[in-house]
């Protein structure tokens, strides 16, 4: 895995000129899209999500909906419950109704280049959304939260909460999670938590006692919580009878999360250390009674707001900022990015970190 490093905010515009081919930014030049003079207002906008596969892309739907429209757009947001074959049919036919502008949360991240090719020759702009597009120069740019970082702040929590909840230095079991394998972010969640985690694994201060560590062994198809929990029962029975004792998780979700919690319920166990991500309803509660360890907060409504400030810019005809021309390299080439800072969140933090969100705020008082 490459070196994640940031580029700074500073260099965004410097990056952005870069990105329009041209050293000086010219109103008229969206330089990706090669069109030259932005689009009409009022023109549609088209933006397909994944599956329903935790709380942020339901927000993220209604979000798209409300924003796009007092913007002064068309919008046309579709989910694709059915799967990839569903989300291709509807990128082609957003395409077919002439959207200016492509927003993609892809279910499997590397099926997607006929359709996005196909948006890119009907001169439209191609923004990934949260997830990123593989293998396909059809991709202008990448919105999302700093997914290695996700990563890295879960390792720091999971190790965090053995040393405040177990006590002592270790040796502590563990267990490791990851996402799905089709979604680009699974692997670089499960890279930043190992950053954190493999040199712990390596002194002996963790043990993997199922000896699943690999991407591939942990991963979770679909992100489905039945999945994961199947995964679990298994390893409770094989692995954990008796007095051994399951220390912590690396769940990289709330919804997967709050599966391992039922397995290792039902295996009649102690609690361990989870971690978690997206700060849903029930892990929130999870969280305040202490139960689930940690989650992460990343904030839906800022992700919709960037993703609707690049499309009004390329309305205007103007290159949109972003802070980030390195990291994402989807193997054809490096996706210029915008990336927003995640946070960790536990009992002691949530207060503070949710005090300006309407619906969680109040689920940390009393
Ligand atoms: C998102 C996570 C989410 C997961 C499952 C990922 O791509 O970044 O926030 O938990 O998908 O929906």
């Amino acid at each position: 895995m490459k070196k994640f490093t940031k580029a700074l905010v500073a260099l965004a515009a410097a990056g952005a000129l870069m990105l329009s081919g041209c050293g000086t930014e010219r109103e008229g030049d969206t330089g990706s899209n090669g069109d030259g003079g932005g689009f009409e207002k009022g023109a549609l906008i088209g933006v397909a999500l994944p599956q329903k596969t935790s709380e942020n892309w339901v927000l993220a739907e209604q979000l798209f909906n409300d924003g796009l429209k007092d913007a002064g757009y068309e919008a046309d947001v579709q989910f694709a419950n059915g799967g990839v074959a569903e989300q291709q049919n509807q990128i082609q036919a957003m395409v077919t109704k002439g959207a200016k502008v492509i927003i993609v949360g892809a279910i499997d991240g590397s099926q997607l280049g006929t359709q996005l090719q196909a948006a890119k020759d009907a001169g439209a702009t191609v923004i990934a959304y949260d997830r990123l597009v593989k293998n396909t120069p059809a991709v202008d740019y990448y919105v999302a939260f700093d997914n290695f970082k996700v990563g890295e702040l879960q390792g720091t929590a999971l190790l965090e909460g053995l040393k405040a909840r177990k006590g002592g230095d270790g040796p502590w079991n563990i267990e490791l999670i990851a996402g799905s394998p089709d979604d680009a972010n699974s692997q670089v969640f499960f890279d930043g938590a190992m950053s954190v985690l493999q040199p712990e694994i390596d002194k002996g201060t963790l043990v993997v006692k199922s000896g699943q560590t690999t991407f591939q062994q942990v991963s979770t198809q679909g992100w489905k919580a039945e999945n994961a929990q199947k995964r679990m029962d298994t390893i409770m029975s094989s692995t954990y009878s008796g007095d051994t004792e399951l220390h912590g998780i690396l769940s990289p979700n709330d919804t997967l999360a709050r599966a391992a919690m039922t397995s290792v319920k039902a295996a009649g166990k102690d609690l361990p250390v989870v971690t978690g991500q997206d700060s849903e309803v029930e892990s929130v509660k999870s969280i305040m009674a202490g139960e689930q360890y940690s989650t992460i907060y990343k904030d839906t409504t800022a992700l919709v707001e960037h993703s609707i400030t690049m499309v009004n810019n390329l309305q205007e005809g103007k290159t949109p900022e972003i802070n980030d021309d390195e990291s994402y390299d989807n193997e054809v080439k490096v996706v210029p990015a915008y990336l927003l800072e995640p946070k960790i969140v536990t009992k002691e933090t949530a207060a503070e970190i949710y005090k300006d969100d309407k619906t969680l705020g109040p689920l940390t008082k009393g």
